[in-house]
């Protein structure tokens, strides 16, 4: 199979770049740059693209100490593409300078192209990009040009055509790179003579096989939400082990108005998989009560997860392994050897040291909306596919503050509202999330000739393709209206309602 490795430097949107790859139908996946050369050349690449960092080659005060791959690499004769400190990389391994020039360029800008270049075939001369760095290549390496360029900054691009060596400063990868997808489409397909050939049933096939040679003897448990990510995890593995395999659905009593019997119920009905409900409401809320720190109390609810499905294991025995849903998301927000910590998803950065069960976690490289794919492909209905993300942890991260049982009734009540109402309006399909959040201030306010000193309510409503970046969305005024009146009206305890109106970055999804 023709595959695209993305050398992993660390970058925020390293991942990003392999899912691009993939929705160019040819297969990608991440790699560590430490991976020693003779074990990427054994996985026989079709191309190469180094990702960026937070590290500096420059030893620019504030970046990290720069990761770099062994110069071996280039000795491999596969097509390279250095995106940002991916070029630098390339810059500085094969004799050229990479200077903190103090020229630091951040948004977006136009570049200057060079369309006879097979990188930038098709494409205009000058075109809108995303830059993000500190560091700039000052001289260039033997044997190559400069194909791009901003009025900024002169070497924004550079080509050893020969070699098959490519970099460029901006990233054609993130969508405010207009031309993004055709600057790799120009690179896998003009360069590196991939074909359009990879679907979402290779990914299916590929895993139920990788999970088959896996699991030998012993029994699986699958940590189950109702989300897509845990049910389409929960079938491929069903596919590959059978009746083996045991969901565990753990209602931690953070979950929404409802959603308890309605994650069982559509379970039961759709799927014929072995399936225990766990009702553990209070043995949760009595651990984090009184706690008000966010990565508390997701550590909490993480450890807490993995001690009711290794006592759940205990019961059915021989159990191995735990399948989880994780996607690549989860995982890189959590912070990976080279990457920042954001916060630790309950499953990731939040699980216990001292677990004692083998995770399998086939979708940890796949963003969402892959998983959806996936889910299509594997005949799930329209409900689950459709739903939006839920995180882990529950309602635990939307109660800033204290988790008590008189908060957890007001979110659950007001979120019920928002979800209603964004449903009736037509735009919860067209929504990546749409949710209440209770913080732990109160405000005055009149009802009925009297003083009111009560709690108010932030509704949030972002769009996101992938949860990596999200903008709120422009709820019209009417549904802002019937949202407030209905939860001051309907909620008790609450006496305004305000809307979230920031993107992500530089704020997050959820507000813990
Ligand atoms: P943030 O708040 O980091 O959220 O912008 C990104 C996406 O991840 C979800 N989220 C989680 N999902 N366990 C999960 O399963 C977690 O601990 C967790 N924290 C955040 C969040 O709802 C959003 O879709």
């Amino acid at each position: 199979m023709e595959n695209i490795l993305v050398v992993d430097f660390g970058g925020q949107y390293s991942q990003l770049i392999a899912k691009r790859v993939r929705e160019l139908r040819v297969y990608s996946e991440l790699i560590p740059y430490d991976m020693p050369v003779e074990k990427i050349k054994e996985k026989k690449p079709s191309g190469l693209i180094f990702s960026g960092s937070p590290g500096s080659i420059s030893g620019n005060a504030g970046l990290k100490k720069p990761p770099v791959i062994n110069r071996a690499i280039f000795d491999l004769g596969v097509p390279v593409l250095g995106i940002c400190y991916g070029m630098q990389l390339i810059a500085h391994l094969l004799g050229g300078e990479v200077s903190g020039t103090g020229e630091n360029e951040y948004g977006k800008t136009s570049v200057n192209l060079l369309t006879e270049d097979p990188l930038f075939q098709g494409l205009k001369t000058s075109e809108i990009c995303w830059m993000s760095h500190r560091d700039s290549v000052v001289k260039l390496p033997d044997g190559f040009k400069v194909i791009a360029s901003t009025p900024s900054l002169p070497i924004a691009g550079i080509a050893d055509q020969a070699g098959n060596v490519y970099g460029i400063q901006f990233h054609p990868e993130v969508i405010h790179t207009p031309s993004g997808m055709d600057i790799l489409k120009n690179f896998l397909f003009n360069i590196c003579g991939c074909s359009p050939a990879w679907t979402m049933v290779s990914i299916i096939e590929s895993q139920v096989s990788a999970i088959s040679k896996t699991v030998k003897e012993g029994n699986v448990i699958c940590a189950l939400s109702g989300g897509v990510d845990s049910t389409v995890a929960a079938i491929l593995v069903h596919k590959a082990v059978g009746d083996k395999l045991t969901c565990i659905f753990v209602d931690h009593g953070l979950l929404r108005s409802g959603e308890d019997e309605q994650v069982e119920k559509t379970f039961r009905k759709n799927f014929k998989i072995n399936l225990v409900h766990v009702k553990a409401k209070e043995r949760f809320l009595s651990k984090l009560a009184g706690v008000t720190d966010p990565e508390i109390k997701r550590k909490i609810i993480g450890g807490e997860f993995i001690r009711v499905f290794e006592e759940e294991a205990k019961k059915i025995k021989d159990v191995e392994y735990l399948v989880q849903g994780t996607l690549y998301s989860d995982v890189i927000e959590s912070g990976t050897k080279d990457a920042a910590k954001i916060k630790s998803h309950h499953n990731v950065g939040g699980l216990p040291e001292d677990m004692n069960i083998r995770l399998i976690e086939p979708l940890r490289m796949l963003f969402k909306d892959e998983v959806r794919k996936i889910g299509i492909e594997l005949g799930l209905s329209e409900e689950i596919v459709r739903r939006q993300p839920f995180p882990g942890p529950g309602l635990a991260i939307r109660i800033i503050g204290d988790i008590n049982e008189e908060r957890l009734n007001i979110l659950k009540a007001a979120d019920k509202i928002v979800v209603e109402e964004i449903k009736k309006a037509g735009l919860y399909e067209k929504i990546w999330q749409s949710f209440a959040i209770l913080p732990a201030i109160k405000s005055v306010g009149v009802m009925g000739d009297e003083r009111t000193y009560s709690y108010p309510i932030v509704v949030r409503a972002v769009v996101s393709e992938d949860a990596m970046t999200a903008d709120w969305v422009r709820l019209p005024y009417d549904v802002m209206e019937r949202l407030s009146s209905r939860i001051i009206n309907e909620v008790e305890g609450v006496n305004r309602v305000v809307y979230d109106i920031s993107s992500k970055p530089p704020s997050t999804i959820e507000w813990e």
